[in-house]
C-alpha cells in the first residue's frame, strides 16, 4: 500500500538471501530505497534461507553487504541500524511444504498486506517453491512473486517453469526480471524513441543500414562456474539482456505507455526474428572462449582453468548477427556480440545510418563516414550522433566526422538509481512493464534454441580467444564479410 506520504508498507521475502544476488544487489538496492524514504517505517524484509542463523547473525551478514557494495559516501550509520532493524531471518528448506507454515505465521499482515517473494535461487526451484507457497495459502491477492533469469535452459523447461508458477499465481503477479530493463539508459531508449519526432520517421530500412548491439565485459565468471558452466553466454545473456535491448530498438511505437502495450510489440518483434537453420548458424554465428591473457595489463587465467575443465565447450563470447522479418527492416542486419574478459567494460547500441545518397563535394569521398547514433547504456551513460561537420578554416571544403554529445551525468547531477532499486519498486507498486511476460520468455527461447543446436551438430569447439582481446578472429570477419565494421569507441 503505498501512503500519502508516497513510501510503501509491504513485506518482501528473499529465498536464496544468502546467496550473491541477494548480498550484492538486492539488500544494497533496498538498503537505498530505504535511504530516499520509499519504505514505510512497516515495511519488513524477510531473508530466507536454508542454514540456520539468528536476526542477528544475519543482520551482520546484510551490514557487511552494505559495506562492500554501497559507496561509504552512501552509507549512514543510523539509516544502516534503521535498515537492519527492518530485516528478520528464516531458516526454511524451501523445497520442503512443512516448512512453509512458520513463514505464513511470520506474513501476519492480514490478506491485505503487499507481500513480494523474491526466488534468488535457481530457476529449477521455481515451480516447487511456489506451488509450495500456493499450498500454504501464500498466494494471496496482494502477493507478488519475482523470478530471476535465466527462466529455464531451453523452451521445453521455460515452459514447464511458467505453467508451474502459472498454477500459483497469476500473470499479472508474476515478475520475470531482465534487470537491463530496470536500467535508466535502457529506459532512456524508448524516452529517445518515442518523446522525439526527429527519429521514428528515420528509423526504418530506408534509411538505417544496420543496427549493432554489443554488451562487453572485462570480467570473468567470478566464483559462478557452477552456473555459467551449464549456460554459457547465449543463455546467459543473448536470450534475455541483449534480445530484449533489440526489441526495444526494432519494435513498433506502442500505443500506450502500458505493461501490456509495450510487451505486445517487443513480443512482436521476437515473433518476427528470422529462425536460424543449421547453415545459418554456421555463417551468422560466432561462439569464442577466452585463454590467459590480460585485461588492463592485469595476468588472468583462461576460462578452463576458471572452471577448473579443461575439456569445456562452453562460450563466453557469441556473436549472432539476427534479422527482423518486418517491413521497416528487412534486410537491415541487427548484429549482436557479448563476450566476458573483453579489454572493456562497454554496452551499447549503435544504429548505422546510410550513406548519402549523392555527394556534392568534391574530393571528400574517402572522408565520408555515414551518420551513426550511439546510445551507450553503460558507463559513462549518453547519446552520441556521429555527423560530417566541415573543417573550420578556409581553404576549401574539408570535411570531419564529429559526435554531439549528450552525457547523462553532465546532464543530469546525482546519484543514479541501480537497475534493482528501481525493478524491486516496481513489484511493490505492481507495475510489469519492465519484465518479461511468459511468452517473451518463450518466443525469445524459440529462436535461442535452433543455435545451440547448430553449434551442438558442427560439433566443434568454442574458437579462442585472448583475455583482453576483443573476441576470436571470426568476430571481426563475420561483420566485414557484410562489408560493415565493428563500432569503436571514440568518444
Ligand atoms: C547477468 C549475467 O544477468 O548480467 C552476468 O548473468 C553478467 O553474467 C551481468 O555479468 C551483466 O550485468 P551488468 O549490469 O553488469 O551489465
Amino acid at each position: 500500500m503505498r501512503h500519502p506520504s508516497g513510501s510503501f508498507s509491504f513485506d518482501l521475502v528473499i529465498f536464496g538471501a544468502t546467496g550473491d544476488l541477494s548480498l550484492r544487489k538486492l539488500i544494497p538496492a533496498l538498503y537505498q530505497r530505504d535511504a530516499a524514504g520509499q519504505l514505510e517505517s512497516d515495511a519488513r524484509i524477510f531473508a530466507v534461507a536454508r542454514a540456520s542463523h539468528s536476526d542477528d547473525e544475519f543482520r551482520a551478514i546484510a551490514r557487511g553487504a552494505l559495506q562492500e557494495h554501497v559507496p561509504a559516501a552512501e552509507l549512514n550509520a543510523e539509516q544502516v541500524e534503521r535498515f537492519a532493524a527492518r530485516i528478520h531471518y528464516l531458516s526454511l528448506d524451501a523445497s520442503h511444504a512443512g516448512d512453509y507454515q512458520r513463514l505464513a505465521a511470520a506474513l501476519d499482515g492480514g490478506p491485505e498486506r503487499i507481500v513480494v517473494f523474491y526466488l534468488a535461487m535457481a530457476p529449477r526451484f521455481f515451480g516447487a517453491v511456489c506451488q509450495n507457497l500456493a499450498a500454504a495459502g501464500l498466494n494471496r491477492p496482494e502477493a507478488r512473486v519475482v523470478l530471476e533469469k535465466p527462466i529455464g535452459q531451453d523452451l521445453a523447461s521455460a515452459q514447464a517453469i511458467n505453467r508451474a508458477v502459472g498454477h500459483a499465481f497469476p500473470e499479472e503477479r508474476i515478475f520475470r526480471i531482465d534487470h537491463y530493463l530496470g536500467k535508466e539508459t535502457v529506459q532512456n531508449l524508448m524516452a529517445l524513441r518515442f518523446a522525439n519526432a526527429l527519429f521514428e520517421p528515420i528509423w526504418h530500412r530506408g534509411v538505417v543500414d544496420h543496427v549493432q548491439v554489443t554488451v562487453a565485459e572485462k570480467i570473468g565468471v567470478e566464483g559462478r562456474a557452477g552456473y555459467y558452466d551449464q549456460a554459457g553466454a547465449l543463455r546467459d545473456m543473448i536470450q534475455n539482456h541483449l534480445l530484449q535491448l533489440l526489441c526495444l530498438v526494432a519494435m513498433e511505437p506502442p500505443n500506450a505507455f502500458s505493461a501490456d502495450a509495450v510487451r505486445d510489440e517487443k513480443l512482436k518483434v521476437l515473433q518476427a526474428l528470422r529462425p536460424l537453420t543449421e547453415r545459418s548458424v554456421a555463417t551468422h554465428t560466432v561462439r569464442g572462449q577466452y585463454r590467459a591473457g590480460a585485461v588492463d595489463g592485469v595476468a588472468v587465467p583462461g576460462y578452463a582453468e576458471e572452471v577448473e575443465d579443461h575439456a569445456t565447450t562452453t562460450e563466453t563470447f557469441v556473436v549472432v548477427k539476427a534479422d527482423v522479418e518486418t517491413w521497416r527492416w528487412a534486410g537491415v542486419p541487427f548484429y549482436l556480440r557479448t563476450g566476458k574478459r573483453l579489454p572493456q567494460r562497454r554496452s551499447e547500441i549503435v544504429v548505422q545510418f546510410r550513406p548519402v545518397p549523392h555527394l556534392i563535394f568534391p574530393g571528400v569521398a574517402s572522408e565520408m563516414v555515414p551518420n551513426r547514433l550511439v546510445i551507450r547504456l553503460q558507463p559513462d551513460e549518453g547519446i552520441s550522433l556521429h555527423m560530417m561537420t566541415k573543417v573550420p578554416g578556409p581553404g576549401g571544403m574539408r570535411l570531419r566526422q564529429a559526435p554531439l554529445n549528450l552525457s547523462f551525468a553532465d546532464t543530469f547531477r546525482g546519484r543514479q538509481a541501480d537497475a534493482y532499486e528501481r525493478l524491486l519498486m516496481d513489484v511493490v507498486r505492481g507495475n510489469p512493464m519492465l519484465f518479461m511476460r511468459n511468452d517473451e520468455v518463450e518466443s525469445a527461447w524459440r529462436w535461442v534454441e535452433p543455435i545451440l543446436a547448430g553449434w551442438q551438430a558442427q560439433g566443434d569447439a568454442p574458437k579462442p580467444y585472448t583475455a583482453g582481446s576483443w573476441g576470436p578472429s571470426a568476430a571481426i570477419g563475420l561483420i566485414e564479410r557484410d562489408g560493415r565494421t565493428w563500432h569503436e569507441d571514440m568518444r
